[in-house]
């Protein structure tokens, strides 16, 4: 058997279609879950163990033969050091020899975030690793935001009339298949965008257009933001962090454009256009879909 490529966050937005393009390529890909009941939402055949950061016991049977790993940081760890130091140390310690990272637009300039903090882990310890970091993945849409949208036919986000670079995640899952299966990606750092900046006015329009029925933006006040996602539960670190993040759009600072995306997958970006499409029955009452993806590994070596 080939040596396994450890998926970690495997059911989440980007590490789902990853696990996906990795094994209908043939690789042989192990995909961690924090609970056995998510196996059943993997593609079948995919190999899984149980992974969690914060169970140190967990480690040793997933990183077993590993020789590449895609790293992701679950959005409510704030604590780093505690919290994910441990997994990173082990995977250096058990031989893998490339970490791609999921990272954050900018976290090159921003210390405060936690994927600076994991950046910094990384180019401390021995394991030559990818960075990629991310702008806003067009799935928060189909996931934070979805019930808004649906109950209220609102994009309820803080944003004023600031611009997104939006990225598709599963092109972020195609540019991470790519660093993970051909060489020349260790010790860079991609900053990766969709192709277009977009203002939540023009996003609501294009809804409205593709699902048939008025969406509004109502640009609440960011307090008021805040304690919606508070009330429906989300931890204070996490309410937090997007609340800031979304005060950061509103300045413009999510708006730049990069070409990274389009050059290292060979093709234009996904379109806000087209991610509405593909994800429209999430909006439209049915339980959240992940639709199933056509994008094929670009220039990856194949096993
Ligand atoms: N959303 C954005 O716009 C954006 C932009 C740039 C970067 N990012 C970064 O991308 C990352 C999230 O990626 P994503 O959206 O693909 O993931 P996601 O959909 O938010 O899913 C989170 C994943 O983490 C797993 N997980 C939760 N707790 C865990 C633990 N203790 N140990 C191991 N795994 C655990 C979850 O498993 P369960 O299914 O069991 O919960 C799930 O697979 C975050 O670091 C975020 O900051 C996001």
């Amino acid at each position: 058997m080939k040596s396994p490529i450890l998926v970690t966050g495997a059911t989440g937005n980007v590490g789902s279609v990853l696990v996906q393009l990795l094994h209908n390529a043939g690789y042989t890909v192990r995909a961690a879950v924090v609970s056995e009941a998510e196996a059943d939402y993997l593609p079948k055949g995919v190999d899984w163990v149980k992974f969690d950061f914060t169970d140190p016991t967990t480690y040793a049977r997933a990183f077993v033969g590993v020789e590449k790993l895609f790293l992701m940081r679950p959005p409510h760890i704030s604590q780093v050091e505690r919290d994910m130091k441990p997994a990173i140390d082990y995977a250096a310690a058990a031989g893998v020899q490339q970490i791609v990272f999921l990272s954050l637009l900018g976290a090159e300039k921003n210390n405060f975030v936690p994927h600076a903090k994991v950046e910094a882990l990384l180019e401390a310890n021995s394991v030559p690793y990818t960075l990629l970091r991310c702008g806003f993945f067009m799935q928060n849409l189909s996931t934070t935001h979805r019930q808004d949208i649906n109950e209220n036919n609102d994009i309820f986000i803080p944003a004023g009339t600031g611009k997104t670079a939006f990225i598709d995640a599963r092109d972020i899952a195609a540019v991470a298949a790519k660093v993970l299966t051909e060489p020349g990606h260790a010790e860079r750092a991609y900053s990766l965008t969709g192709s277009e900046a977009l203002g939540y006015q023009e996003v609501a329009a294009m809804m409205s257009e593709v699902l048939g029925r008025p969406i509004r933006y109502s640009n609440p006040h960011f307090l008021r933001f805040a304690w919606r996602l508070w009330r429906r539960g989300f931890p204070l670190s996490y309410v937090t962090v997007v609340t800031a993040i979304y005060l950061t759009t509103r300045f413009g600072l999510a708006e730049a454009v990069t070409p990274e995306t389009a050059v290292l997958l060979d093709r234009p970006p996904l379109t806000m256009q087209q991610f509405i499409s593909d994800y429209a029955p999430v909006w439209q009452g049915e339980t959240a879909v992940i639709p199933n993806t056509t994008l094929e590994i670009v220039g990856g070596s194949k096993q």
